[in-house]
C-alpha cells in the first residue's frame, strides 16, 4: 500500500511538471511581453542584454541596451573602443565591473575567436563576467541549447510552486532550485521556456502582490494551495549595511579640475572621482581638510548626498576648492587635469554624477 502511494505521487509529480511546463509556454504565447532582445538571435546582442539585466531592472535596462548597441554595434566596435568610452556608456547602471569585463571579453574574442561569439555552453561560461545564469540565457536564446536559467524571477516562481523552504541565497537552496529548473525545462524549446518563466515571474508571480487569482498555474502551486505564497522565497537574514562617509574635494586651478580614475578593485573601479578623504564616522570638514597636506581655499560646501548600495550606505559631502600647492603632488597620485567643460565626458559613480548635475540628494541604487 505504502509503495503504491509513493509510486502514485511520483506519477502525479511528473504530470504536474508537464502541466506547469505547458502552462508556462501557453501563458507566454497568450501574453507576449514586448522586450527588444526577444526579437534577436544575434549572440552579441543577447550577451549585451543579459549582462545589462544581470543587476538592472528591465525598464531601466532597455534604454541602456539600445544606447550600448548604437554606440558599439558589434564585438569589433566594442573591442576597438576606449575603456573610458565603454565606462561612459555604462554610467548610472552600477556594477561597473560588468562593462570592464565586456570590453575585455570583446578584445579576447577579436584576438582568439576571429571576432565571433562562441557557440557552445562550455566556451560561453568560460568568458569573463559570464556565470551560470548568463551562460544558460545566451546558450538557450541564441543557440537553442537546453540549459535552464535561474535568476531571481525563476527562483521565486519555483520556490512557490514547490514550497522550497531552503534559502534561495544559500548554495543548498540554489542547487535544489536548479534541479527543479532542469526538470521543468522544455528541451525542444529551451529559449522560449526560459523567457516564459522569467516573464511569468515578472508579471504574474511577482515579489509583492502576486496575481494568484489569474494565475494559470495556481492549481499546481503548492504555496497557493497552502495559502503561503507570501512566505516564499525564503531568504537568509540580510546583513546590516556598512556606513561610509566620503569627503570629496573638487579641486580647481583656473578653469581646470583634477580628477582621477579609481584603480581600487571595488564596485567603482575604472570610474573617475575627485580627491577623496574617507572619514571615520561623522567627521567635520575642518578635521578632514587638516588631514590633507594640500594648500587649498574652499569656495563652497555642498549639501549631503546619500546612496544605498547593496552592502553599504554612502554619505558624501563635496567641497569645491582652489589649489595653491604645487600640482605635482596631485599628478603623483594619479590625478589628471581636465577642463571643466569636458568634466561630464568622463564616467563617475552616481553620487558624483548627481553632485555635478545637482540632482536628487537621496539615491537608492546600485551604482
Ligand atoms: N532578466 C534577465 N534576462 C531577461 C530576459 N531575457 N527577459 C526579461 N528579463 C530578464
Amino acid at each position: 500500500m505504502k509503495v503504491q502511494t509513493r509510486v502514485k505521487s511520483a506519477i502525479e509529480e511528473r504530470q504536474s511538471i508537464v502541466m506547469i511546463r505547458r502552462g508556462l509556454l501557453e501563458w507566454s504565447a497568450q501574453n507576449p511581453r514586448n522586450l527588444p532582445w526577444k526579437k534577436t538571435e544575434e549572440p552579441y546582442e543577447i550577451w549585451v542584454s543579459e549582462i545589462i539585466l544581470q543587476q538592472t531592472r528591465v525598464d531601466q535596462g532597455t534604454e541602456y541596451y539600445f544606447r550600448f548597441l548604437e554606440t558599439f554595434p558589434s564585438i569589433k566596435a566594442l573591442a576597438e573602443a576606449d575603456l573610458d568610452q565603454v565606462m561612459k556608456a555604462w554610467e548610472g547602471l552600477g556594477y561597473y565591473r560588468r562593462a570592464f569585463h565586456m570590453h575585455e571579453t570583446a578584445k579576447y574574442l577579436m584576438s582568439e575567436h576571429e571576432g565571433k561569439f562562441p557557440q557552445t555552453h562550455d566556451e560561453i561560461i568560460r568568458l569573463k563576467g559570464i556565470g551560470p545564469y548568463t551562460a544558460a540565457a545566451i546558450s538557450s536564446f541564441a543557440f537553442h541549447l537546453p540549459y535552464p536559467v535561474l535568476d531571481g524571477n525563476v527562483m521565486r516562481v519555483i520556490s512557490r510552486l514547490f514550497c522550497v523552504d531552503l534559502p534561495v541565497d544559500s548554495s543548498e537552496g540554489r542547487s535544489h532550485l536548479m534541479q527543479r529548473a532542469e526538470q521543468l525545462l522544455d528541451h525542444d524549446k529551451p529559449g522560449q521556456f526560459n523567457q516564459a518563466i522569467m516573464d511569468f515571474g515578472a508579471m504574474i508571480c511577482r515579489p509583492r502582490s502576486p496575481v494568484c487569482k489569474n494565475c494559470p498555474l495556481s492549481t499546481y502551486c503548492s504555496a497557493n494551495q497552502n495559502d503561503t505564497v507570501n512566505s516564499f522565497p525564503v531568504k537568509r537574514k540580510s546583513k546590516q549595511k556598512k556606513e561610509r562617509y566620503f569627503f570629496y574635494l573638487k579641486i580647481n586651478k583656473g578653469n581646470q579640475t583634477y580628477i582621477r580614475r579609481r584603480s581600487k578593485a571595488d564596485i567603482w573601479q575604472n570610474l573617475y572621482e575627485f580627491y577623496l578623504v574617507e572619514g571615520r564616522g561623522k567627521q567635520s570638514w575642518k578635521d578632514v581638510l587638516h588631514s590633507t597636506n594640500l594648500k587649498i581655499d574652499v569656495v563652497t560646501y555642498s549639501d549631503i548626498y546619500t546612496q544605498a548600495l547593496s552592502h553599504q550606505k554612502i554619505t558624501a559631502r563635496f567641497a569645491e576648492a582652489t589649489l595653491h600647492s604645487a600640482e605635482e603632488l596631485l599628478f603623483e597620485q594619479g590625478f589628471i587635469k581636465v577642463n571643466q567643460k569636458k568634466l561630464r565626458t568622463f564616467a563617475y559613480p552616481k553620487i558624483i554624477d548627481c553632485y555635478l548635475g545637482d540632482k536628487a540628494l537621496n539615491l537608492n541604487s546600485s551604482s
